[in-house]
């Protein structure tokens, strides 16, 4: 076998990069909310794997003893053929976790898995109780659910769409609730929820008769930069779900497992989905995996007509999966890291309100330890940088260069204009832990503000 040498420049190396002309640290270990590369340089994993992942920070010896566990024992047995401790305990944990009546979970590798199977499962239910019309998914535009083409069409990031449009299924899309550049409520002294009246518009416009489900991120992550739902928004929603027998798929792979300061964020407006996607924080990026977690209504429909789901990938369910995602979820539960996310969320969003000194920075939103920032060109008319100067990406790369790992984002006007940028740190961050980083994201913007 031809011996391969590590190393020193990886250009041109096999792998296909995320950007193909850039040249990344190479990173060789991470501790707690730390990330060092192999010149020993420290990051500060400010976005929690840059996609708001790691949930307990990185390295903690009981999620490494799990696993190896696990390995030990079997890693892998295929579900169509058995069960197995993690999974049954997995999923009672997590059942424990959500509220009354939101209690079966299908594990599945990821976010847009979870998307795909969630969407699957609502079409599925309908044609189980005779109601075969009902396909249509509804969605918002800015938002983010995936991306496979399925989970893509759902989404309504333009960027990440638009080379592959002729391929995605068309599907309605309803504005977001986005207070700061809100086209409903610009003019009115508060939110009139208008937004939410959409969905009503949309799904009679439709015809109910088709329309199987509405799925939204309760806090927009990475389309729109850590944007919550306005108070009475998911409330208005669950009625119209309600009214026109249309499921409600909560898409908390971003912001379930604590991190805005909650169990679930739904749970801030108590509000109950009939479906949830969930990943990233499940597992806290120690092994790829998501869940779709069911109402127990919609799986008993199932077995009253001894219809299984017909979902299932390799991987779903695999036990060393299942156990790291358990050790993981318990230490989650156990050190109460979603009341340390929602104190520190509240220092952190307070933190970053001081970085409004910056002309450049419009907006300041968040919540829980989901907090984000929206560059302009001018305060006062809220208007974006163009998109060839790459606003966000530049103050990312200045963040890098400081040590320290940001989430810049486009699109957040119209899909094509706007710069934001996403901070999910491992929610077992401290506050002089947060100071820190807001000192380096604070002369990254003064860097750029400096060139434009
Ligand atoms: C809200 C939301 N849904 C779905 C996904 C897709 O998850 P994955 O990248 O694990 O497929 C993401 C990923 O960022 C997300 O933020």
């Amino acid at each position: 076998m031809t011996e391969i040498k590590p190393r020193q420049s990886y250009l041109g190396a096999s792998v296909i990069f995320r950007d193909l002309g850039r040249e990344y640290p190479l990173i060789e270990r991470a501790e707690g909310i730390y990330l060092y590369d192999t010149n020993g340089k420290r990051y500060i994993d400010g976005s929690g794997g840059s996609a708001v992942v790691t949930s307990i920070g990185h390295g903690v010896q009981e999620v490494i003893d799990a696993a190896v566990e696990q390995m030990r024992k079997v890693s892998y047995v295929p579900m169509h053929m058995f069960a197995h401790r993690p999974l049954l305990d997995f999923a009672d944990l997590i059942a424990s976790l959500t509220p009354k009546g939101l209690d079966r979970v299908w594990f599945v590798s990821g976010g847009s898995e979870a998307t795909e199977n969630a969407v699957k499962l609502a079409r599925q239910y309908h044609l189980e109780r005779g109601q075969p019309s009902k396909f249509k998914i509804i969605s918002r535009w800015q938002s983010y659910h995936g991306a496979t083409l399925g989970a893509l069409a759902y989404g309504g990031h333009t960027f990440r769409r638009r080379k592959y449009v002729p391929m995605l299924h068309d599907q309605p899309k309803i504005p977001p609730a986005y207070r700061y550049r809100c086209a409903f409520c610009k003019d009115a002294p508060a939110c009139n929820l208008e937004c939410a009246n959409a969905l009503e518009r949309t799904i009679r416009l439709e015809g109910e008769e088709n329309v199987a489900a509405f799925i939204a991120e309760p806090v927009v992550g990475a389309a729109l930069g850590a944007v919550p739902a306005p108070d009475g928004y998911f409330q208005r929603i669950r009625e119209i779900c309600d009214r026109y027998d249309v499921l409600l798929i909560a898409d908390e792979v971003m912001t379930g497992f604590g991190r805005t300061g909650v169990m679930f964020a739904m749970n801030h407006w108590n509000v109950v989905p009939d479906i949830v996607t969930v990943a990233k924080g499940i597992s806290g990026g120690y092994t790829p995996l998501g869940a779709v977690i069911v109402r127990s209504a919609i799986v008993e429909q199932f077995e009253r007509n001894r219809s299984n789901f017909v979902g299932g990938h390799t991987y779903v369910g695999n036990p060393l999966s299942c156990a790291v995602g358990l050790a993981v979820v318990r230490y989650l539960v156990e050190h109460d890291l979603a009341t340390k996310a929602r104190e520190n969320g509240k220092y952190m969003l307070a933190r970053f309100e001081e970085l409004r000194s910056h002309p450049i920075v419009g907006d300041v939103r968040g919540q829980g330890l989901m907090v984000g920032l929206e560059f302009v060109r001018d305060r006062a008319t809220k208007e974006p940088f163009p998109p060839e100067q790459r606003i966000a990406a530049r103050i990312g790369l200045e963040a890098l260069d400081r040590g320290l790992v940001t989430y810049p984002g486009t699109g957040s006007v119209d899909g094509v204009l706007g710069d934001h940028m996403l901070f999910g740190p491992p929610l077992i961050i401290t506050r002089a832990q947060i100071d820190d980083l807001v000192a380096i994201l604070d002369q990254a913007i003064t860097a750029v503000e400096r060139q434009v």
